[in-house]
């Protein structure tokens, strides 16, 4: 199988499970890294043994022998770089959220198809063994027609602050940087119905409490609290045009007793809880039976969630694969995001 060159533009946090994962698989050829921070990107480059180092994406574009670039950069410039990208040639695996407007995300998927090459979206979690896992149970119809899905992502403090706080480069707070995570897993595994309508609120109440002391949280790389233009938590209703529903809440703050991730789908058969950890529920003779799959990891286990996702982009890179998060997927995303943030600012439910 030909090797890959792959290059990653953006050198911050979540550029390590990248450059990890790659490093792991022997078909890769890290190629070249870049970063606006130029030490960022040397240090990664030391690291990780890259011989090319940039500071402008679109001169690390112009080399011929990148075959694909993943992109890890605020989400204000994962569209232009994406449609960059696939102009010169280059397969693209970019980080969600796809984009930060419905009109930029449409106009990276008219690149994909203008280009012929391949978009993955970094849906790392549809990658997870515990999806895979759910995903054969719902193909198999152990669960029947999933017609209610309900997911939390709950952090009491945790607003990473720099320019995830800053909704110009970031988009928006929790909805569109964790939100995105667990409505794009349950909208999968309920069989990606089509939206019908949104209806979603979201706070800003407590600030980024940055004033709270003993309690550690993910950081941006360029860590700055004394900006924050984003909520601090956010719910909303999905209907979908099966009759269909998914309830969702997720914050970066909230006077909540401890953190909370579920990920919990109910269908006409059976359920499945994703979050906190594996399980499937059904009944047979009469009697509820809550199954317990026996696998080395009932959560999401971040670690291998990406080696998984970046070896398959490298499959679909190969052409041996379709990638499991396409850029249509994307889209269908960015309008359940915007939606919500719209229904909010509106006080009424939008419809598709
Ligand atoms: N899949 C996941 O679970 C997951 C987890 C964390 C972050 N992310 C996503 O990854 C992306 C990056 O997040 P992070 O936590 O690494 O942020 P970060 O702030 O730690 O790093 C971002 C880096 O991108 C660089 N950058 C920004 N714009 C650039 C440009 N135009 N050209 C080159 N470099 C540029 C910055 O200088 C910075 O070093 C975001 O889109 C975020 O949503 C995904």
């Amino acid at each position: 199988m030909s090797n890959i060159h792959v290059a990653v533009i953006g050198a911050g946090s979540i550029s390590e499970m990248h450059l990890k994962s790659y490093q792991n698989n022997p078909d890769v050829v890290l190629y070249a890294i870049c970063d606006l921070n130029e030490e960022r990107a040397k240090a990664k480059a030391d690291k990780y043994g890259i011989p090319h180092v940039y500071t402008d994406y679109k001169k690390l574009l112009a080399d011929p022998r990148i075959d694909a670039v993943s992109i890890c950069t605020w989400n204000n410039s994962h569209a232009p770089i994406s449609i960059a990208a696939l102009e010169a040639g280059k397969n693209v695996l970019t980080e969600k959220p796809l984009c930060k407007t419905v009109e930029e995300a449409l106009a990276v998927e008219a690149a994909v198809q203008r280009s012929g090459k391949v978009l993955q979206v970094g849906f790392v979690r549809r990658y997870a063994s515990n999806t895979a896992i759910v995903k054969s149970f719902v193909d198999n119809g152990q669960l029947g027609e999933i017609y209610y899905a309900k997911a939390s992502c709950i952090r009491r403090l945790g607003n990473p602050g720099g320019w995830f706080s800053d909704i110009e480069r970031s988009g928006g707070g929790p909805l569109i940087d964790v939100g995105v995570h667990v409505i794009d897993l349950c909208w999968y595994l309920m069989g990606r119905p089509k939206v019908k309508s949104v209806s979603g609120n979201a706070y800003k109440k407590l600030g980024n409490r940055a004033n709270v002391k003993n309690l550690a949280f993910y950081k941006a790389a360029d860590y700055d609290a004394s900006h924050n233009t984003v909520e601090d938590m956010a719910n909303a209703m999905i209907r979908f045009e099966n009759g269909a529903s998914l309830l969702v809440d997720v914050s970066f703050t909230l006077h909540a007793k401890e953190d909370e991730l579920t990920v919990k789908l109910y269908g006409e058969k059976g359920g499945a809880e994703l979050e906190p950890e594996l399980s499937i529920i059904t009944e047979k003779y009469d009697t509820i039976l809550n199954l317990t799959p026996q696998i080395n990891n009932l959560s999401f286990d971040f670690v291998a969630g990406f080696q998984q996702e970046l070896n398959y982009f490298i499959e679909v890179c190969q052409g041996t694969k379709e990638t499991l998060s396409p850029v249509q997927d994307g889209v269908e995303m960015m309008k359940i995001l915007c939606g919500i943030y719209e229904s909010s600012a509106q006080g009424k439910e939008i419809h598709f």
